[in-house]
């Protein structure tokens, strides 16, 4: 499993909306500041059944994994982070933040937010 052969949503069908993590977030943070980052599937939610679930979901800045949560058939596919916000040299600069989904059945899934530094 490569983060880079991710999928995400292109047509906007159920299948997709049922993969593609979501972030819900504030669009501007102050430098430091602790701010929660809720991960939800896009609109349709991914069944959580014995041999198909959503398996981990988690969040990273470029290559830099900054949180990840391993799910089981037995949680609802959504998770909450609290993330800390980049230091005073990152003012006025924008982050990327990427979610990942993991379908054991339909592999792995990426969305990303551009959120403003200040
Ligand atoms: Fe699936």
């Amino acid at each position: 499993m490569s983060c880079t052969d991710a999928k995400t949503m292109v047509e906007g069908t159920d299948f997709e909306k049922k993969h593609t993590p979501m972030i819900e977030c504030k669009d501007t943070v102050k430098t430091g500041e602790i701010f929660e980052v809720k991960i939800h599937t896009a609109g349709v939610e991914h069944p959580m059944d014995d041999g198909h679930f959503i398996q981990f979901m988690g969040l990273r800045i470029g290559d830099i994994p900054l949180a990840r949560a391993d799910l089981t058939q037995y949680a609802k596919p959504e998770v909450v982070f609290h993330i800390k916000a980049p230091s005073e040299g990152h003012k006025g600069t924008v982050m990327k933040l990427t979610a990942y989904a993991y379908c054991n059945l339909h592999g792995i899934w990426k969305y990303e937010k551009e959120i403003k530094i200040e």
